[in-house]
């Protein structure tokens, strides 16, 4: 019987964490080099079996399922019901260089990657926002109440500047190209649980939250204007104070503010945590590939356990 093969990248959110919850903009790209790779194969036998290497778990229909990839079991049957083919086997294979809970998008990506290996396996086509409907479902299990952007730019596979709801706009950037380097802390930090957090502060003090939010969704506007028109300086200027409103929202942590500050010592045109925090990564942008050395040698001295780049060009 068939095979087929589903990919899809990681991601980072440039502005607007948290305040993109709340129906402001952000703006999120994707990380080509931490993927997820689904790989499906059809059996006889009518049973969605789900094996993931990298977490040592395996998910076999009929019996208790690990909590992390009931989600993804869920979704494989909606595929193949949609698809009007509820009495077909997936062998399903998972393997990502994304790490989890560390805001890069990683249950996104595995959904989007799931659903399309599904869909090559039974040789069906899906439109992008239809990849994106079914990717949701497992989403909102992951993280409770997604705003939708880690789905939308890992379906897309380009940066896009996302508003709830909507569909999200492609970004391209002008003359410059704007560098990333991502460094993980190394601290695993469910989104589901800081969304909830910041729900909860907002609920005690909705004016100052909202009011934070209302800055972190007006800089994503700013922010698209200046990748526009090419202007990495400036846009450093607003991931940082990005930051510093994140800080008060409440979801930096010690490590976070500790990697921001060598990158921006080292050099960096602006850094800041990206995702929903407490851990997780942080991004730095830098000037050139000279910088990019210097800020991801300060970056692991400063104790970032893992490091990714990221560009986004016209
Ligand atoms: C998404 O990566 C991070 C949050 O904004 C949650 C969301 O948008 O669903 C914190």
């Amino acid at each position: 019987m068939s095979k087929g093969v589903g990919e899809a990248p990681g991601k980072i959110l440039l502005i607007g964490e948290h305040s993109v919850v709340y129906g402001h903009p952000a703006i999120a790209m994707p990380v080509e080099g931490a993927r997820a790779r689904v790989e499906v194969d059809l059996a006889r036998d009518g049973r969605i079996e789900i094996e993931a290497p990298d977490i040592a778990q395996r998910a076999v229909e009929g019996q208790p399922t690990p909590a992390r990839l009931a989600p993804l079991q869920r979704l494989a049957g909606s595929v193949r019901e949609l698809f009007g083919e509820p009495g077909v086997g997936l062998r399903v294979c998972v393997r990502s260089s994304i790490p989890v809970g560390r805001g890069m998008g990683s249950g996104a990506a595995v959904a989007v990657a799931l659903v399309r290996a599904i869909c090559a396996a039974l040789d069906r086509k899906l439109a992008d926002d239809q990849v994106e409907e079914l990717a949701m479902e497992a989403e909102r299990e992951f993280h409770g109440t997604p705003s939708g952007v880690d789905v939308a730019v890992t379906a897309r596979r380009q940066a896009v500047y996302f508003v709830r709801g909507r569909t999200p706009q492609p970004i391209a950037a002008g003359e410059s190209v704007f560098r990333f380097v991502i460094a993980d802390t190394g601290i695993e930090a469910p989104t589901m649980a800081v969304v909830e957090e910041v729900r909860l502060a907002r609920e005690r003090d909705q004016a100052r939250l909202d009011a934070l939010f209302w800055e972190l969704g007006l800089m994503a506007s700013v922010a698209r204007e200046i990748i526009r028109c090419g202007a990495p300086a400036e846009m450093g200027v607003c991931m940082s104070h990005a930051h510093a409103i994140l800080k008060e929202v409440g979801v930096s942590s010690p490590e976070l503010d500790a990697l921001v500050h060598a990158a921006l010592s080292a050099g960096a045109l602006g850094a800041k945590l990206s995702g929903a925090g407490r851990g997780g990564v942080m991004i730095a942008l830098v000037e050139d590939t000279a910088a990019e050395a210097r800020v991801a040698a300060a970056l692991r001295d400063a104790g970032a356990v893992g490091l990714f780049s990221a560009a986004l060009s016209r």
